[in-house]
């Protein structure tokens, strides 16, 4: 399973990637307009951090558009992947974007049928949003599994990323579902290495070690 950073800001990701887990990062425009810099620079900033897919979002709405800033991002840097919004002119682009051998992140899926029209317009990766849909009473997780299914019963290489993680047991279910990636915010990879038995358990041993006359050599 792959772990991605879900930010646009370079000291989480800096931190993320030190941990030594990190295998990409995805940002949105949304998560570039919080931090006040230059989209190209951000891009930089992020690719000289992060050895592994960066995901970076057209804002433009219709084919010739996402298509000719999908062209910029891709001339950055091989590690750029083109996020694109699961519209149709966003697939049309994705079509020939997985044409030229670009790769492509769809995102802003929140149904099955969506994410099989991605992967079949050739989606390097499919974001279907579990937060966004749990935030209204739907199961997002209900989500991955029946695209998982889909993708399986037809051996469609379009790798699943959730996407919109809310806390650590999205990723337990996305794990136990065989999900390809999962793209994390800061916080949640944070709450990941919690437990409070690992904190009790550790003060127990160096308080033991402490008091007894065993020297570490
Ligand atoms: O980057 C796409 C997705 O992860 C957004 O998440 O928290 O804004 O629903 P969120």
């Amino acid at each position: 399973m792959k772990f991605f950073i879900d930010s646009a800001n370079i000291d989480e990701i800096r931190e993320a990637a030190g941990l030594g887990i990190l295998d990409g990062v995805t940002t949105n425009p949304s998560l570039v307009a919080k931090e006040g810099k230059d989209f190209r620079q951000l891009l930089d900033e992020i690719l000289a951090i992060v050895d592994g897919p960066v995901s970076a979002e057209v804002v433009s709405t219709d084919q010739e558009g996402i298509l000719r800033e999908a062209h910029e991002l891709a001339k950055i840097h091989e590690n750029i992947v083109i996020k694109v919004p699961l519209i149709r002119e966003g697939l049309k682009a994705v079509r020939s974007l997985s044409d030229e051998g670009i790769k492509t992140n769809v995102t802003l899926c929140f149904s099955p049928t969506q994410a099989l029209l991605a992967a079949k317009a050739g989606a390097t990766y499919i974001s279907p949003f579990v937060g966004r849909l749990d935030d209204i009473s739907i199961d997002g997780m209900e989500l991955i599994e029946q695209i998982i299914t889909i993708y399986r019963n037809y051996d469609y290489r379009t790798q699943v990323l959730v996407a919109s993680i809310r806390h650590p047991l999205h990723i337990l279910q996305a794990g136990l579902l065989g999900a390809d990636v999962a793209t994390i915010p800061f916080k949640v990879i944070d709450q990941m290495f919690a437990h409070p038995l690992t904190d009790s358990g550790l003060q127990r041993f160096l308080d033991d070690w402490k008091k007894s006359d065993a020297r570490f050599v």
